[in-house]
């Protein structure tokens, strides 16, 4: 059986969701997965659109496999994801040797697919329906989330999960593909996913991130005409036994409520983190953008979470050199994160997307060496803030559920049972320590010693493991 199958995905947490999914279908239809497009009978990629850069290295990966497609015509070669969904038919005329292109939509039909290619009935297409390519309804359907059974053994951790709870954007930010690739925003049903929360429990699952673009402008109305929204979903979803922690991205600066915030306070397993882009600092830039908010506005948010959640840890987004971008209205965006002091920022340079509102009205004017400038000054900025609110954990001791070796470890590879090992705070913060491969999926108390503005740097004081307190010794630690 010619089922080796290879599967390569970049972009934000929703793919690596739809990456989990698309494995799991296919193993369940005997696929087996292998380390390298070598040694595949099937090599997939799931693909992001966001930024020009995230698509030119799929065709270039596509590139390298051209001659390979060559001496072994019989490799079946796919493209899944956003970038499948915006370019279509154009993956085809730049890489004539792919056989099968999925939007995001359509992933359950990969393995129906893939049995056609095989059985010689050629290329594969299969995308939603465009913005305005039919009735709402029809567009809604195509774009149809795809979760059926949940496979541990798929996930990165098995102690760790993402939760899709909403599906596309509506709110059509003008630099933006998403509204587009991933089509309108449809709340998932809270019955099935408190089914899917109480699967993933079981499976042994204590951290569960629910996923949306805008996740907490989430609401699902159900057939007699009852609302749910986000802070309901997550009462409900705190009840869950074996969950120990709830996390939610990303975050729309708009609904950020009072009612919202409460909950997450009143609510130990919700975890203060909040991960909210402000994408500029300038009115003008918002304006462009159409975020539908002003920079007094954003002000005003982080007030409520400061007020509500003192001890919240809040990060961002920004794009630099966005279309028409003067150095004052750089500036604003610099003070705006000297003023709000954000935990980190992701820092992006305008890409201009084909599609997207900016593409047809707005001129992307700002030059790229201004640009990659602007980038640079605004990281330093928030390094200098990220490193400061890091050192305030030198001498403190933090909770942190391990996820597994560092990256660093990684790097050296070897399979011996000590080396560093990574975690994370219930805010989000990194830390790593000297400890045992055997300790992923335990949440330790870690002494903070040093501290750089991405990562703490930690020992292992008292080891939690259910009500008894383990000697460091039992479990081979360095003491
Ligand atoms: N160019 C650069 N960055 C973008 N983002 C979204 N669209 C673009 C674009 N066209 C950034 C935003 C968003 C993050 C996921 O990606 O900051 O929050
Ligand atoms: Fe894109 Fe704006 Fe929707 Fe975020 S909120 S996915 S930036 S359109």
């Amino acid at each position: 059986m010619n089922k080796r199958l290879y599967i390569e995905t970049v972009g934000c947490q929703m793919n690596v969701l739809d990456s989990e999914m698309v494995v799991a279908d296919l193993k369940r239809h005997g696929y087996e997965i292998v380390g390298s497009p070598k040694l595949a009978d099937t090599v997939l990629f799931n693909t992001c659109s966001v930024r020009e850069h995230a698509e030119e290295k799929i065709y270039s990966a596509l590139g390298k496999l051209r001659q390979t497609k060559e001496r072994h015509p019989e490799k079946t070669i796919g493209v899944l994801g956003c970038m499948a969904q915006k370019d279509q038919q154009i993956i085809f005329q730049r890489a004539p040797f792919v056989d099968l292109v999925v939007g995001p939509g359509q992933l359950q039909q990969i393995p129906g697919l893939l049995a056609k290619i095989q059985a010689g009935q050629g290329r594969q297409i299969a995308v939603s329906l465009g913005r305005k390519q039919g009735a709402q309804e029809q567009i809604r359907r195509s774009h149809e989330t795809f979760d059926p059974l949940r496979d541990p053994s798929m996930r990165p951790t098995p102690f760790q999960a993402y939760l899709r709870i909403q599906i596309g954007c509506d709110k059509f930010c003008t630099y933006c593909v998403v509204p587009m690739t991933r089509g309108p925003e449809q709340g998932r049903s809270p019955a099935q996913i408190l089914d899917e929360a109480r699967l993933l429990a079981d499976q042994g699952c204590v951290e569960i991130t629910l996923l949306g673009q805008t996740v907490n402008s989430y609401r699902h109305t159900d057939a007699s005409g009852k609302t749910t929204r986000l802070s309901q979903l997550l009462e409900r979803l705190h009840e869950i036994e074996g969950l120990r922690r709830l996390k939610f991205v990303t975050n729309y600066p708009k609904d950020m409520t009072v009612e919202l915030l409460r909950t997450i306070r009143d609510l130990p397993k919700c975890s203060p983190y909040l991960h909210v882009p402000a994408q500029s600092g300038s009115d003008a830039q918002l304006k462009a953008m159409r975020r539908g908010y002003t920079v007094a506005d954003y002000l005003e948010m982080m007030e409520r979470i400061e007020r509500i959640l003192p001890q919240a840890a809040v990060s961002s987004d920004f794009i630099v050199g966005f279309c028409g971008e003067t150095e004052e209205d750089f500036q604003q965006t610099v003070q705006l994160v000297k003023r709000c002091r954000f935990k980190n920022s992701f820092i992006f340079k305008y890409s201009q997307r084909a599609g997207t509102k900016a593409a047809e009205r707005l001129p992307d004017d700002v030059p790229e060496d201004v640009k990659t400038r602007r980038n640079h000054e605004l990281l330093a900025v928030q390094d200098q803030i990220s490193l400061a609110d890091n050192q305030r954990f030198v001498g403190q001791a933090v909770e942190v559920l391990v996820e597994g070796p560092s990256k660093k470890s990684q790097k050296i590879g070897g399979d011996g049972p000590l080396c560093q090992m990574m975690g994370r705070t219930h805010c989000d913060r990194i830390v790593v320590f000297d400890g045992n491969r055997r300790q992923a999926g335990q949440f330790l108390s870690i002494h903070v010693i040093e501290a750089t503005a991405t990562t703490l740097i930690g020992r292992v004081h008292t080891v939690h493991q259910g009500p008894e307190v383990v000697s460091l010794q039992e479990i081979g630690l360095p003491t």
